[in-house]
């Protein structure tokens, strides 16, 4: 059965949708970025990105529908973020999704923003093959998965404190660069020596798979404030030689559990999503353990690593081609674990 979905993802602070047809893939996306309005406040304001999400939303759907040729008449179904993300965001993509189902009398199913994440390789021409480990790394979470299929998440280990991407979001923050913090530190760092600092690897000396960066932040902020002059001011190579030291602790301490992780269960194929996956350093130590070990790893392209409605609109569809819609029901989840969901189809039905 051919259907072409309707993606539409306002998790955060990111309005995003896209038109994924199941037969001819993904036909066109659109996004608006409200950083530049956050930036001011140095993070995400719950409320000014709700705020935002309506005002963007609706223009955003007309783009994408003249980009790609198509009217909404030709939509078969519509896929939203449920969750996990800020409430009132999540709600303003939720009441669009449930009311552009209404109004076209087709089906519609809330995401989980991490299974996007999570299967957004599959919009990339290479693609891996199930089963396959998944090295999960976003401002929120930041975790390893035995992934046997779509819906089929067994987590394998995970952050204890801080994802990864909050690490890099609260160090640009101490250091006075700019929200985000990922691509400010990873900016910052190209001019950082290495080795002048050397940051812990956290958890490395010990088994297992879990994650912990609340150590390695504090660390770097007690670095950075043994250097601060008088003036508690940092000189520009100190700054770039500490975010060049947490950077490199960082994506070793993913290195690391990747590896282990691919010992541990034999896999050959590694697949890297979420917004810390974007990072030009951490996709280069991976592909080089990936050639020294011989497995196979897989990126989505840097622009479907952070979020997206194209991820939204492709995992959606996966779950309406299984049969899967629910209810009128407006109901989001700020807070949902990925190991809860099901295969598509198993919860075919439900409200
Ligand atoms: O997946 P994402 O867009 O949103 C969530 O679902 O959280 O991830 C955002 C996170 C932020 O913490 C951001 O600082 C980080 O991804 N990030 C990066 C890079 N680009 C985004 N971290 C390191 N290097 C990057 N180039
Ligand atoms: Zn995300």
């Amino acid at each position: 059965m051919q259907m072409l979905v309707l993606g539409i993802e306002t998790s955060c602070d990111e309005t995003a949708v896209a038109l994924y047809d199941s037969v001819q893939g993904l036909l066109a996306d659109r996004l608006y970025s409200q950083i530049a309005m956050h930036a001011e406040y140095g993070g995400v304001v719950p409320e000014l990105a709700a705020r935002d999400h309506i005002r963007k939303l609706v223009p955003l759907i007309r783009e994408l529908l003249e980009e790609s040729g198509h009217s909404l008449k030709d939509i078969d179904g519509i896929a939203y973020t449920r969750g996990p993300g800020l409430a009132g965001a999540l709600l303003v993509g939720a009441s669009m999704g449930q009311a552009l189902a209404l109004g076209l009398a087709v089906p519609v199913v809330g995401v989980h923003h991490m299974e996007g994440h999570l299967l957004a390789p599959m919009l990339e021409e290479s693609r891996p093959q199930f089963p396959f480990l998944a090295l999960l790394v976003s401002g929120g979470h930041t975790l390893l998965a035995d992934v046997t299929g779509p819906g089929e998440y067994n987590i394998l280990g995970e952050s204890l404190d801080d994802a990864v991407g909050e690490a890099f979001d609260k160090i640009a923050k101490l250091l006075g660069l700019a929200y985000p913090g990922g691509p400010s530190v990873a900016k910052e760092a190209e001019q950082g020596q290495v080795g002048r600092f050397k940051f812990p690897r956290p958890m490395t000396d010990r088994p297992g798979l879990d994650f912990s960066f609340s150590g390695l932040k504090t660390f770097t902020l007690t670095t950075a404030r043994a250097h601060e002059d008088d003036d508690q001011q940092l000189t520009e190579q100190t700054r770039a030689d500490i975010a060049r030291a947490f950077q490199d602790a960082a994506t070793d301490t993913l290195l690391i559990k990747s590896r282990r992780a691919i010992e541990l269960t034999g896999y050959d194929q590694l697949v890297v999503a979420g917004g810390v996956g974007a990072n030009q350093l951490l996709r280069h130590k991976l592909n080089e353990m990936a050639e020294q070990e011989n497995i196979s790893v897989y990126f989505p392209r840097p622009e479907f690593c952070t979020d997206n409605g194209a991820m939204i609109a492709y995992a959606g569809c996966l779950r309406l081609l299984a049969g899967e819609s629910e209810g009128m029901a407006v109901a989001v989840r700020p807070r949902w674990k990925i190991s809860e969901l099901k295969k598509p189809g198993e919860a075919k039905g439900r409200k």
